[in-house]
């Protein structure tokens, strides 16, 4: 890259941080809903929103300079093609995403505290923080699973949807807040649905989505002391295991609790470990990013393996192999950030 040019990119991931913080401003003072309405003058959409005009018109002023409003007339409109990623509830909206990049600001001096001492973040240090989090990347996932969970995610492996149709026994591994257990038991009623986590919290909330569903069930558990019997057809992990202080123990009891003929179905994300492999992926460097500021530095606060988000498709299939699945494969998934793996004994 050109002198020029490097400092051209260097601005705009400025501006990027810069709009990243006031679209959270945005959201909590309800000023996108408010212009969602229809185009309104500074003024007016102050009104709208109950705020005080001279703050919401220097924030437009960022909006419409950044792109994602447009001005005319004295008038701001939030188009609705802009909107969908940034209000309502589908899988589209990347509001839930960009509030969880800010919620990691307050944990910043701890974590370079850890860069020179070691050691690292502990969950509990991300305190609000943390919930605002859970909270937020449950409701993306929500989204995700609702439109892509059966035919995109579960359609990725051939027959599986057959074998969820007929009726099996699945458990989901790191099942948070429950939604793709949800998800799949209300697709899937033949088949019972276990979900499984080490955080009562979530667990409680999981419990409470699926209360009307008689074939879904929830228990606060240790994946790494997952019993093998009785064995279940399928396991499910979606993006549960590369956060796990100890994920080659966990591996290995995933592999000794299916039957003879089940599939370990895991969702993680789809990278390279190769750090080289990786540049060119628009999507690598935010990823690394949110790894270094949660994955990493949480697992290194429990002593755990820190593999990070990034620990690619190399090294999962060399950990999926160690614990003795013989049979895997890579599938592509709706989502250009995550990849299936479909692993057999
Ligand atoms: C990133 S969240 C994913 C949650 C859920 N699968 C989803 O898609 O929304 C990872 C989950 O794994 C859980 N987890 C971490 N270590 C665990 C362990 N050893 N045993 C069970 N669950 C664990 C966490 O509590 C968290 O809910």
């Amino acid at each position: 890259m050109e002198e020029k040019d490097f400092a051209a990119h260097l601005t705009a991931t400025m501006t990027g941080s810069a709009l990243t913080m006031l679209i959270g401003v945005g959201h909590r003072t309800g000023l996108f809903e408010a212009a969602a309405r229809g185009p309104a003058t500074s003024a007016g959409l102050a009104e709208r929103a109950g705020l005080h005009e001279r703050y919401v018109r220097e924030w437009l002023g960022a909006m419409v300079t950044g792109g994602i409003f447009t001005h005319d007339a004295g008038e701001y409109a939030f188009p609705p093609e802009h909107a969908k990623f940034l209000l309502g509830e589908t899988a589209s909206n990347l509001m839930p995403s960009l509030l969880t990049l800010s919620a990691f600001t307050g944990i910043l001096p701890e974590l370079e505290r850890a860069f020179a001492e070691g050691g690292g973040v502990p969950r509990e240090a991300y305190g609000p923080y943390l919930e605002t989090l859970g909270a937020k990347t449950g409701d993306s996932w929500k989204h995700i699973y609702r439109e892509h969970l059966v035919d995109g995610f579960f359609g990725a492996v051939p027959g599986l949807n057959e074998r969820l149709t007929a009726g099996v026994r699945v458990l989901d591994l790191g099942c948070g807040t429950g939604n793709a257990v949800a998800v799949a038991a209300r697709a899937f009623p033949a088949s019972r649905f276990t979900g499984l986590d080490i955080n009562p919290g979530v667990v409680e909330q999981a419990r409470e989505l699926a209360r009307d569903l008689p074939n879904a069930e929830f228990a606060v558990g240790d994946a790494a002391e997952l019993a093998a019997d009785p064995p279940y057809d399928v396991i499910t992990a979606f993006d549960a295991v590369h956060d796990q202080d100890r994920p080659d123990v966990v591996l290995r009891r995933v592999r000794e609790a299916l039957a003879g003929d089940g599939l370990f179905f895991m969702v993680d994300t789809n990278f390279s470990s190769d750090v080289a492999k990786n540049v060119g992926n628009p999507l690598a460097a935010l990823c690394y990013s949110i790894s270094l500021m949660y994955c990493t530095t949480t697992s290194l606060a429990e002593g755990g393996a820190a593999l990070g988000a990034m620990w690619g498709t190399e090294k999962a299939r060399e950990m999926l192999a160690d614990a003795g699945f013989r049979h895997v494969e890579v599938l592509e998934s709706p989502r250009p950030q995550n990849c299936v793996y479909a692993c057999r004994p």
